[in-house]
């Protein structure tokens, strides 16, 4: 039974990200449908899928990333048409935001149909629906023809996977299979919107911003001024997340008085503690010369909070893969995708935020 094979061996296929190979879209739909665990890209990042009507490839999930249980599960659709074999109603505001942004990185949150297992909603009446842009997730999608249960196939707390190489890394001996097709494009994971309140509401930050969403809807759309660790919105939001090994300590304020602040860090740090430092490509520290013990690491123009969003999770991965023991890292513009970055990061600090 694939379903409780402990010990897969697993499959990774190298894909054409524009133009998925059929056979191995079909092999991997196959796993899908029948029980077995299969990672996939989306434009945000990579996703662990399974197939919702298998409660046990949907516990296996949280057993393969080590994930609690409290935890909901995003629904992997291919289609609009898709949408009412999950949710009980399509609100006018789900087919507004989907006419503009779908398929894209937003997530909806509807009231759940019956007929969804609980084990996808840790037993919640909501389930969150999403239809990825990218052509390898739309094939496999399609090609599976069931709804797909998934989270970000990163083992619980890593930074969310943005490469098939970090798939590999956290997952690989513990699922069926990995479509490998190179580096995801948004790099934040996507916008989690609840849509069964009174006002359309932010849960998290990610690939649409609020911005956008206002430009559609208007003022009604509610964003909180944090999401906090203390007071979660979605579940997933309680935990420490995105973490690097390394402590990371987020400056917020003014570049230059931050690199200031920083550098002033650096050189009372002593010599043998590796330091990476995330900041920006204006940064004055990059032309500085620096203690030997200290990586400089640029996450994109602070002008482009896109640039940083692709960047961000394949930086922290890079701190650990270096040994780094401790990060401090400048915290973004929170517009457009800014925001998403900002609360990645906060999220990575543990909320440890130093205002300058
Ligand atoms: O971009 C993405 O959304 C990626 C790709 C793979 O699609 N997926 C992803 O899934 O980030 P995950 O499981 O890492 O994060 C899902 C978030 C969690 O914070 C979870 O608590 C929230 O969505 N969520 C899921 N269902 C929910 C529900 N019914 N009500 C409230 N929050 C929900
Ligand atoms: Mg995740």
């Amino acid at each position: 039974m694939m379903a409780t094979k402990a010990d897969a061996t697993t499959k990774i296929f190298r894909v054409n990200p524009d133009q998925p190979e059929a056979d191995y879209i079909e092999e991997a739909a196959r796993v899908l449908r029948d029980g077995g665990l299969v990672a996939f890209p989306t434009e945000t990042v990579y996703g662990l899928g399974a197939n919702i009507y298998h409660p046990e490839s949907i516990k296996r999930i949280y057993q393969v990333k080590g994930r609690p249980g409290d935890n909901p599960l995003i629904v992997h659709l291919y289609s609009i048409e898709q949408v009412l074999e999950v949710a009980e109603t399509i609100p006018d505001s789900f087919r507004i935001l989907a006419d503009r942004f779908l398929p894209g990185p937003l997530t909806m949150i509807l009231p759940k149909k019956q007929s969804v297992p609980a084990e996808v909603s840790a037993g919640l009446p909501t389930v969150a629906i999403r239809i990825p842009a990218h052509p390898v997730a739309f094939k496999l999608l399609a090609e599976a023809a069931i709804p797909v249960a998934a989270p970000s196939a990163n083992l619980s707390g890593r930074p969310s996977p943005t490469l098939g190489s970090h798939v590999i890394d956290d997952l690989q001996g513990r699922i069926e299979v990995i479509l490998d097709a190179g580096p995801t494009g948004v790099g934040v994971e996507s916008t989690v919107l609840d849509l069964t309140g009174e006002r359309p509401r932010i849960l998290r930050p990610g690939g649409i911003s609020l911005e956008m969403l206002r430009e559609v809807l208007g003022d009604t759309v509610e964003a909180p001024e944090t999401f906090d660790v203390e007071r979660p919105l979605a579940p997933g939001m309680k935990y420490r997340h995105y973490a690097p090994n390394a402590p990371l300590l987020l400056f917020h304020g003014e570049l230059p008085a931050v690199e200031e602040e920083i550098r002033k860090r650096l050189t009372s740090r002593v010599e043998e503690e590796k330091v990476a430092i995330l900041t920006f490509t204006e940064s004055e520290l990059a032309k500085q010369e620096l203690p030997a013990n200290v990586i400089l690491y640029s996450l994109g123009s602070k002008a482009r909070p896109e640039e940083a969003a692709h960047n961000l999770f394949r930086y922290l991965r890079l701190c650990d893969q270096e040994g780094v023991e401790r990060i401090y890292a400048v915290a973004p513009p929170r517009q457009g995708v800014g925001e998403a970055v900002y609360n990645r990061l906060r999220k990575a600090a543990g909320g440890n935020v130093v205002e300058i």
